[in-house]
């Protein structure tokens, strides 16, 4: 298949109108959110979802995220109530992904077998553009290869989807660079499935109750039956060996430089000036959750052409601004860390 890769502006009527058809008859079209790129196809088409999971190679079982213009948008498939309504006053059009209990409209292909449906209402004027334009709600995952890192540029997309899809709309970088943040509410409880830009404080000026589930910050604890079925998979691994440094700076600045094979390092900005033999690349300052968060992904792609040995990154925070950061890179890490 020939992929048309087309740069887009929430103003290119003409494009949107052609990929919005693309999706509603059953294709496959990358678009930009707010968070990475998603791989968009018509949620209420079970082959269209089947199509997903082929061109990413995603286990059968790892549900999608079905994305609507306007958070009444998802009456037509999910059972919605009032704290959804209230998330979404807060929250939407933005990073946030609720799960609901879904109607039949829904293939179960897309939520891969469970009877509840992830919902979200994505800000990106791209991405709320096309599904206007398609008509129906779409099923979008992140647009990578599965286990690959979640893509935040339009070439990430291209590198991993090339030959799989009908159409990729480059709209830009993402702002985020994390993935929405994904909850489940239960008997008054909001809990935490995966964290994102939306931290568990904000979470609780709409729910007071707010936990995060075990198997955001230890994979271990996920078991056989996770409460989402992507806290399970590896993710986000670059090709070489990933490895996080628990310590102070200046541990950590000592290890890395006492190592004695090819190596990378995922630097704070304040201190890129210290290592003397690996090849150093900026996550950010150390205080800025954001930065880092914008830039893991991208940074972790740009490892493999290194052939590095392996790569050092500092463990991060626990905290709630960088609960993400720490969830996605203890996975990319496969929980390789090493206490300095
Ligand atoms: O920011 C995002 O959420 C991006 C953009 C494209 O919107 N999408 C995204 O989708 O990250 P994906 O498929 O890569 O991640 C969806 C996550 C998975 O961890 C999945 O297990 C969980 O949401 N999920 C989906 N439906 C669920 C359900 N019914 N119950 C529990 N977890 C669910
Ligand atoms: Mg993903």
């Amino acid at each position: 298949m020939i992929t048309e890769y087309i740069k887009v502006t929430p103003q290119d009527t003409e494009i949107l109108t052609k990929a919005g058809e693309i999706i509603r008859s059953g294709g496959l079209v990358a678009f930009p959110t707010e968070t990475v790129y998603g791989l968009g196809g018509n949620a209420y088409d079970p082959k269209a979802s089947e199509k997903i999971f082929a061109a990413k190679g995603r286990p059968g079982d790892n549900p999608l995220i079905v994305h609507v213009a306007a958070p009444e948008d998802a009456e037509a498939f999910a059972y919605t109530n009032e704290t959804y309504y209230k998330l979404c006053r807060r929250f939407a059009p933005g990073p946030l992904t609720v799960i609901l209990p879904k109607k039949d409209i829904i293939p179960l292909s897309v939520t891969g077998g469970l009877d509840t449906v992830a919902v979200r209402c994505p800000s990106h004027p791209v991405a709320r553009a096309l599904i206007k334009a398609a008509g129906v709600p779409i099923a979008a995952p992140s647009a990578n290869i599965s286990g690959a890192p979640s893509p935040t540029s339009a070439s990430h997309v291209l590198h991993d989807m090339d030959g799989r899809i009908e159409m990729i709309l480059d709209g830009g970088c993402c702002d985020i660079g994390v993935e929405s943040t994904v909850i489940k509410i239960e008997d008054g409880v909001c809990t935490v499935l995966r964290p994102g830009d939306i931290i568990p404080r904000e979470l609780c000026s709409v729910i007071p109750d707010v936990r995060v589930a075990a198997a955001v910050t230890d994979p271990t604890a996920a078991g056989d039956k996770p409460q989402s079925p992507g806290m399970k998979y590896k993710h986000y691994a670059p090709a070489s060996r990933l490895v996080l440094l628990d310590g102070d700076r200046e541990q950590f600045k000592e290890y890395v430089n006492s190592q004695k094979g090819k190596c990378a390092v995922l630097a704070y900005t304040e201190e890129i000036g210290n290592f003397t033999r690996a090849f150093v690349m900026d996550i950010g300052a150390s205080g800025d959750a954001h930065t880092q968060m914008k830039r893991l992904f991208s940074l972790l792609r740009d490892t493999d052409s290194l052939c590095a040995d392996v790569i050092y990154a500092h463990l991060p925070p626990k905290t709630d601004e960088f609960l993400a950061l720490y969830n996605r890179i203890i996975r990319a890490a496969g929980c390789d860390i090493v206490k300095l």
